[in-house]
């Protein structure tokens, strides 16, 4: 529906007046008549807060955190339910409950009431009947409303439920009400009312407890086995009054004790008071927390691990990618990044899902967006993302570094890295999924970001000045600092640019002709000056780590005998450090391709199949399930880096992700014919591997790279789906040495061309499966 076309009313509940605790979720409803004959039910809804609906004592909860979260003051999602066969003959009745969630509860470091202070539901029933009759139940002040059993239910804090103060069938017709409030009308825009754009959150999957630990200090925990994001249900028999409180905790400390500092003041915690019934189940509906392990507290007698159950929730996207080698580690690495996408694309792309954050932080979506788009299907996802990151952009073009923006006013906005999502983020979806409608429409947005950088400091072709994060949590960082070594006006001026040098590929696609003039102008100049002031005539950086050299490589800012130099630096840098990798949120997701670039690939699986700390296997080593936000967030004694920033769950550093599926299984869409068009597939294998294979999903049927080594044999599988082509590299050979299907290459089917090419064949494939051999020689 569009806005204008909504005659419902926003109804509240007034716990001043009513004197009830404003903690508490309120409950509304209404009765109606449905006559014979319906052909179609359906109902539009939404809410300032988050809402449940429930027609008839039926429950319509399979999507949750309804309404999503956007920048609620400009774009509000409303979502449609199809209730056609839970409407009677006779009378009827809706339910809703409301919670804070993301619009009233606190986020971020606000306290409550962040976009409003009061929560409110906004309903249209339409009754359509086979003669063609319509009837529309609204919301307006003849529905009636009281609080029930949630005495509190806080994203961060999770919820306390009194069961003894539940009302049985308050959503049926037959619910005796006159107890019940009037309910108080709230003068609200709807001219913010959008239909739902996203997928729905929905509970993914369900997990029991591996199992139930003592800790030394007394304590009962129920270890998940896994780190997650959603809550657990329990059921049990226990006397009136009883309480049982569960805590969720990512990780135990160095003495196998329960440790919550890391959540800072996140108190994820959730509360049941029974009520005294037999067998009572019990399972919040309003909070979410970020866990492996539960401490449960006043649960009578012995625990049985078979009364709790996770239920895993994240925005129910098809898994599209898989990833897999001989390397038993990287298989455990490739599903920790899997989870972290999981725990952290709830509606929108979290920085971590169980501290006091839980926001949309942009530069963290920025670097892990491709490997999230190999993983999963993501198209819908950050289509609406970044619709937010355009309603929030400032009128200079800034952009802020959470999306939606939990910092307005702020001065920090706009740190390189973070407001290039802007860029990037629509630049990487038109390459995935070669849609240009995004393009399209993030298009101004992507300029004004340009823009807004250009428009910043005292020179035009420089990026040095305005709020930086720089190279956040980098090893090289100096003592008491987050952001590492390298100079921030050395990282912005490259991301200057990047950025600019994406927005003239977006030109070039719209066939925004003047626009590839002048950006194409600019990014020379920022080049230019970016040489002059942060590269000596020889070609040594003025700052000698790792993501200087990476960012310069790149990011393409280097040419000809300054570049080969600054390749040679990069290799000293990494030997000179034995080959330890010292890099934080935005050199990491471009060190292993960057080695890769500069013909280095064999370091780049030294550092990606590394051990040793720091490294992404160390974590895993360390029994990491997810990726963590530190190189070094708990150490090998068990003791932790630090309490105050030390998620366990952050997947900026999963970015490596897009390496192997790009690098070492080699499957790349053609910028030139975007979104798998044409797919190019580059295997490269290396030491420490002998086998690996990745398939993905793309939006024309399944991709598949697979190798192995095997007896001096080398085996490569590929499938290109059907209206596609490929182009092929078999590593390491020659194509006499080449079969495919037993058959020689110039006599098998499908195949277009070959050629060789430095040390390997090219081939350009149609459509199909092939399977090559051929001796392996190093
Ligand atoms: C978040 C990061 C984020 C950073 C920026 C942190 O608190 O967890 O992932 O990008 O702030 O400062």
């Amino acid at each position: 529906m569009d806005f204008a076309e909504w005659t419902a009313q926003w109804i509240t509940f007034d716990h001043e007046q009513n004197n009830r605790s404003p903690e508490a979720s309120p409950m509304f409803r209404k009765t109606f008549e449905a006559g014979a004959n319906l052909l179609s039910a359906r109902i539009y809804a939404t809410a300032l807060g988050i809402y449940e609906l429930e027609l008839n004592g039926e429950r319509l909860n399979e999507n949750k955190f309804l309404p999503g979260w956007t920048s609620y003051h400009k774009r509000l999602q409303t979502q449609t339910f199809n209730v056609t066969g839970l409407i009677q003959k006779g009378r009827n009745a809706i339910g809703i409950t409301l919670a804070d969630g993301w619009y009233k509860g606190r986020i971020g470091g606000h306290p409550n009431n962040f976009y409003g202070d009061q929560r409110a539901a906004l309903l249209e029933l339409y009754l359509v009947y086979e003669d063609g009759r319509q009837e529309i139940v609204i919301t307006d002040d003849s529905w009636r409303c009281e609080t029930g059993p949630i005495i509190m239910a806080s994203i961060y804090d999770g919820e306390t439920y009194d069961a003894r103060l539940e009302k049985d069938g308050w959503s049926r017709s037959s619910y005796a009400d006159h107890d019940w409030l009037p309910v108080s009308i709230l003068d609200h825009s709807k001219q913010m009312l959008i239909p739902q754009e996203n997928v729905p959150t929905r509970v993914m999957r369900e997990l029991k407890p591996a199992g139930l630990l003592r800790t030394p200090t007394g304590e009962d925990i129920l270890d998940f086995g896994q780190n997650m994001v959603g809550w657990v249900s329990f059921s049990l028999t226990a006397p009136e009054g009883t309480i049982i409180e569960l805590a969720h905790a990512e990780v135990l400390d160095r003495d196998g004790n329960f440790y919550t500092d890391n959540l800072r003041s996140a108190k994820q915690t959730t509360r049941y008071v029974c009520r005294g019934s037999v067998n009572e189940y019990y399972e919040p509906r309003f909070s979410f927390q970020g866990f492996r392990y539960v401490k449960v507290t006043g649960y009578p007698g012995d625990m049985s691990l078979e009364a709790f159950t996770a239920h895993v929730i994240y925005s129910a996207l098809d898994e599209t990618g898989t990833f897999e080698c001989s390397d038993e580690l990287v298989n455990k690495l490739q599903s920790n990044i899997v989870w972290g996408q999981r725990g952290n694309f709830l509606d929108v792309p979290t920085d971590c899902p169980q501290r006091d954050e839980r926001l949309g932080y942009t530069g963290d979506a920025q670097v892990f967006i491709r490997t999230a788009a190999f993983n999963m299907d993501v198209a819908a996802f950050f289509t609406k993302w970044l619709r937010d990151l355009k309603a929030d952009q400032l009128p200079n073009g800034g952009v802020s570094n959470t999306v939606p923006d939990t910092l307005p006013g702020w001065d920090l906005h706009s740190a390189a890295g973070w407001g290039d999502a802007a860029v990037i983020c629509p630049w990487t979806l038109y390459l995935c999924y070669g849609d240009k409608r995004l393009l399209e429409e993030q298009y101004g947005s992507m300029r004004s970001w340009v823009e807004f950088i250009r428009s910043l400091g005292e020179q035009e072709f420089l990026w040095n000045s305005g709020f930086q994060f720089g190279d956040w949590l980098a090893l090289d960082a100096p003592a008491g600092s987050y952001a590492g070594a390298t100079p921030k006006d050395f990282i912005a001026t490259a991301f200057y640019a990047h950025s600019t040098d994406l927005l003239v590929r977006a030109a070039q696609v719209l066939g925004y002709v003047d626009d590839v003039a002048r950006y194409t102008e600019l990014r020379n100049r920022v080049i230019e000056h970016f040489n002059l002031e942060f590269v000596s005539k020889n070609g040594r950086l003025v700052s000698p780590t790792q993501t200087a050299h990476v960012l310069a490589l790149s990011f393409g800012l280097v040419e000809d005998n300054v570049r080969a130099r600054v390749e040679q630096s990069l290799i000293q840098l990494l030997e000179q450090s034995d080959h330890k990798l010292t890099t934080g949120f935005l050199g990491t997701p471009y060190l292993c391709s960057t080695l890769t670039d500069i013909g280095r690939t064999d370091l780049a699986y030294k550092l990606a199949l590394s051990r040793e700390f720091p490294s992404w296997l160390y974590s895993v080593e360390q029994g990491a399930t997810t990726i963590w936000e530190h190189w070094d967030g708990q150490n090998a004694d068990g003791s932790f880096w630090s309490a105050d920033m030390n998620s366990f769950n952050h997947y900026a550093f999963g970015a490596i992700g897009d390496w192997f599926y790009r690098v070492v299984s080699g499957i790349d869409t053609d910028a030139e014919s975007s979104g798998y068009k044409h797919t190019v597939i580059r295997p490269r294998p290396g030491e420490g591997l002998h086998y690996a294979r990745a398939s993905f999903q793309s939006m024309y049927g399944e991709i598949l790279s697979l190798w192995r080594i095997e007896d001096g044999k080398m085996t490569i599988q590929i499938t290109l789906p059907p209206n596609t082509t490929g182009t092929v590299f078999l590593p390491n050979t020659c194509q006499e040495e080449v079969t495919e299907g037993g058959d020689r290459l110039i006599e098998a089917d499908g195949i277009r061309q070959v050629t060789a090419q430095e040390k390997d064949v090219r081939l350009e494939l149609d459509s199909g499966s092939y399977q090559f051999q051929y001796a392996w020689r190093l």
